[in-house]
């Protein structure tokens, strides 16, 4: 059934930024089994992939991405103050990305040792990637692709084993729901009346959690005020699929119980400035905007990201990692040399990252930071030291240290000052990774902090991406 009918204007969606929340203690008490996974995690792929990706931050001959300096990628509707009609006439019979291939897709993914990939089933744009009953703008309709693209990315993944997850703007839909108010506000044939966009995402949820198998992750976006409207969509994720793991999106940030809220989504490139006692994920761009964007050349190095995925390792964070692709289906090469390069540090520290925990002390060192499994400590040793590097707070002596890209696992010379806990390890003269050397420390029983260390951030600790 297409939804076509006319509806009167829709009140003026308020836009909500998604900085860091904070949940009830409450909140930590339910069931988290579902958790499980996704803390051992540590690290997976996010993808803005949509009909912006056609533009590219361009819009009749002007660059949104450098003139007006906003957002131009995902947000070039509003940015430029385009109309629905003229948005979808224009774009989307122009999404053909005949090189899309979803073993290529999962396959870099895996190879940069991504654990789960999120893409953008529906963005605020309002045109759905995969084959929907409830409205014709989607990918299998309005485009000459006619492929379903969260199938074809959700079997893939199954198959090569990542966990499949999906991004859905549930509250700002700037074709079928309520204009934007950066755009001029008409009364246009996509249009549709609250409580039939309403039916639509529950049509879209059942659609998503019964038609593409395991959905690991509901990746909602920028949700509203109405605490009813949120809880019932979170209600039919849970009802299909108790195990999908839902982000703390699905609410504004401002609402205080969010009831189906797993994780806790920081706000947009912003990285944890201390350990955190709630789940939670960082979710970062490679270059300036998370969908495509022709001249974009604010790109990150190999070494802010590795950094990005220590410093959220150690703070108890996920890092969720974007990539914009071509309107071709393709990756940039950038994109690529990137995940490849952090896919190779991770074959030999991977360790250090997936399913430890964070930092035993809320605090870290100007050589870099602390993670933990067990009775191991991993230093990730991002700024190197020659002679020496030294960290206060821990009791006791390790029984090992050695550089976890050391196959030999050479003994490091170790020194132990029972006065303030100083551990004191000798390093080689020779920086072993100029990225992030990690030591490992293996004690012989479980790791003691002391309760009077005093410490502070070196790292990250105010410094926000965009
Ligand atoms: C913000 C933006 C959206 C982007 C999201 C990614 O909510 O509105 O364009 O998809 O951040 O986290």
């Amino acid at each position: 059934m297409k939804i076509r009918n006319k509806a009167l204007i829709g009140l003026l969606a308020l836009l909500t930024l998604s900085p860091a929340v904070v949940f009830s203690e409450t909140e930590k008490e339910k069931d988290d089994s579902r958790m499980e996974w996704w803390r051992d995690a540590r690290y997976g792929m996010f993808i803005h992939w949509g009909l912006y990706s056609v533009a590219g931050g361009e819009w009749k001959g002007k660059d949104y991405g450098k003139e007006a300096g906003g957002p131009s990628a995902e947000w070039l509707m509003t940015t430029a103050g385009i109309t629905p009609q003229e948005y979808r006439d224009t774009l989307a019979p122009q999404f053909n990305p005949t090189e899309f291939d979803a073993v290529k897709w999962v396959s870099v993914a895996k190879d940069a040792g991504m654990k789960y990939m999120v893409i953008t089933a529906k963005h605020h744009d309002g045109f759905c990637l995969f084959d929907t009953d409830a409205t014709d703008y989607n990918i299998m309709d309005a485009s000459p692709f006619k492929r379903d693209i969260i199938k074809e990315l959700a079997d893939e993944c199954k198959k090569q084993g990542l966990r499949f997850g999906v991004y859905y703007s549930q509250y700002q839909d700037w074709y079928h729901r309520a204009p934007n108010e950066h755009r001029a506000v008409i009364d246009y044939e996509g249009m549709i009346s609250d409580e039939e966009y309403l039916k639509m995402v529950e049509t879209n949820l059942k659609e998503l959690l019964t038609n593409y198998g395991d959905m690991a992750v509901m990746w909602f976006d920028t949700g509203g005020m109405n605490v009813e409207e949120a809880d019932s969509q979170g209600a039919v994720v849970r009802e299909l699929q108790p195990k999908t793991v839902i982000c703390s999106r699905l609410y504004s940030n401002k609402v205080k119980g969010k009831k189906y809220a797993d994780f806790n989504s920081l706000g947009d490139r912003k990285l944890p400035t201390s350990r955190m006692n709630v789940d939670a994920e960082t979710c970062m761009t490679m270059r300036k905007n998370w969908g495509f964007d022709r001249d974009d050349d604010n790109w990150k190095t190999q070494k802010d990201i590795i950094e990005f995925l220590a410093v959220c390792a150690s703070r108890g964070v996920n890092l969720l990692l974007n990539v914009g692709p071509s309107p071709e289906g393709t990756f940039m090469p950038e994109e690529i040399e990137r995940l490849k390069a952090v896919g190779e540090w991770l074959r030999v520290n991977g360790d250090s990252i997936y399913g430890t925990q964070s930092s035993p002390l809320n605090y870290d060192f100007t050589w870099g930071g602390m993670t933990q499994k067990d009775q191991s400590l991993y230093l990730h040793v991002m700024k190197w030291q020659p002679g020496s590097i030294e960290f206060n707070g821990i009791v006791g002596k390790p029984s090992k240290a050695y550089f976890m890209a050391d196959s030999e696992r050479s003994e490091l010379s170790v020194s132990y000052t029972e006065v303030n806990h100083i551990t004191k390890i000798e390093m080689p003269a020779d920086v072993v990774d100029p990225n992030n050397s990690v030591i490992v420390l293996e004690y012989e029983k479980s790791i003691v902090t002391d309760p009077k260390a005093k410490g502070k951030y070196h790292w990250y600790n105010k410094r926000e991406h965009q």
